[in-house]
């Protein structure tokens, strides 16, 4: 497949991308503060029961994947990135190495993995992965995002991006304003045009297509900490604004994190988005804790709630599949619940 029928498939009609790729500390961190006893495999077993869900491929067009998930077999010893394609999805890689501080600032962060990465990625490309995603983490606050920490993050994941290019992969350029903070809206919007546009130059400056690139964008949002809060349809309306002004049409889409909004909004805003304008781009998901967040309280890390957990996953997907049609209502969401 080449790149373009890549990028255009990852954002087939009613489908979005599953982002599995926390690494394993922080998923061993994740499990003991949740209470949850671990042992060697459970790892393993969480990236096996999120990758083989059944039916997960109707929803969901691609994984993003750690380096150590892409070399993970199952129980039985097959692998489990080849299950992943033989079920009709992408694989794709987190080849980012943690975020670093940003020598000069003040507590700002730029990703870190680009050494060796020419060679990480065409090692990707040979095990079948199809696209690539990088993440730049923008805070607000006091004085930031700064100039510096919005032009250095540009500049990797262009880097990045260009890089992915070159050894056939799909880059998923992630510039991520966080949701944390008592910001309002407005302050948001301002912010994430500001980072858009510096994005986008950066990317022009690499050289790099932007009809095989995705954009992983963050809604438009009042900061969880705002007394304020806007409404479904004021993010929805924000969030096309910023992106009509500063995401060029020959994007052929933008996938949304969830950046720790409950799973029912994560669901809402992108169907509001979708039910309600006419866009250059499918808008679709590409979410980590709004998909995976009940599946995680059901499984609690026992063979025996597997199935159960799958089933959340699933309805999950199938809910945020319909919300990138625009067709997602909350009755739907009360009837999964009764069934
Ligand atoms: P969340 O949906 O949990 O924000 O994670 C998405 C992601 O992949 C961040 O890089």
């Amino acid at each position: 497949m080449s790149a373009i029928e890549i990028a255009n498939q990852l954002v087939a009609a009613g489908k979005g991308i599953m982002a599995a790729d926390r690494p394993s500390p922080a998923f061993y961190k994740l499990l003991e503060d949740e209470g949850i006893s671990a042992d060697g495999d459970s790892y393993r077993n969480w990236s096996e029961l999120l990758f083989l869900t059944p039916g997960l491929n109707e929803h969901v067009s691609g994984i993003i994947m750690t380096d150590e998930q892409v070399r993970l077999a199952d129980g039985a010893g097959r692998s489990l990135i080849e299950q992943v394609i033989a079920r009709g999805m992408i694989p794709g890689i987190s080849p980012f190495q943690g975020m670093v501080h940003l020598a000069g600032s003040a507590g700002e962060t730029v990703g870190s993995g680009l050494d060796g990465l020419r060679e990480r990625l065409a090692e990707y490309a040979g095990l079948g992965v199809g696209f690539s995603k990088w993440r730049a983490a923008l805070q607000i606050g006091p004085g930031t995002p700064s100039y510096y920490a919005i032009e250095a993050n540009a500049y990797v994941m262009a880097q990045v991006a260009a890089l992915s290019q070159e050894a056939g992969i799909v880059p998923i350029v992630e510039p991520e304003v966080m949701l944390l903070g008592d910001h309002t809206i407005e302050r948001c919007c301002a912010v994430t045009e500001w980072v858009l546009s510096r994005t986008f130059e950066a990317l022009y400056v690499h050289r790099v297509d932007l009809e095989r690139t995705l954009v992983k964008a963050s809604m438009v949002l009042s900061g969880n900490e705002c007394a304020e809060q806007a409404d479904v349809e004021t993010v929805a309306e924000q969030t096309v604004k910023v992106f009509r002004r500063r995401i060029p049409a020959a994007i052929p889409g933008i996938v949304f994190l969830s950046g720790g909004q409950s799973d029912y909004h994560a669901t809402a805003h992108l169907n509001a988005m979708n039910a309600n304008y006419e866009l250059p781009w499918k808008l679709s998901f590409s979410y980590a804790r709004a998909l995976q967040r009940e599946p995680m309280t059901i499984w609690r890390n026992r063979p025996e709630n597997v199935p159960a957990a799958q089933a959340a996953l699933y309805q999950r997907a199938k809910m945020n599949g319909l919300a990138a049609l625009g067709l997602w209502t909350e009755e739907l969401e009360s009837e999964a619940v009764v069934s």
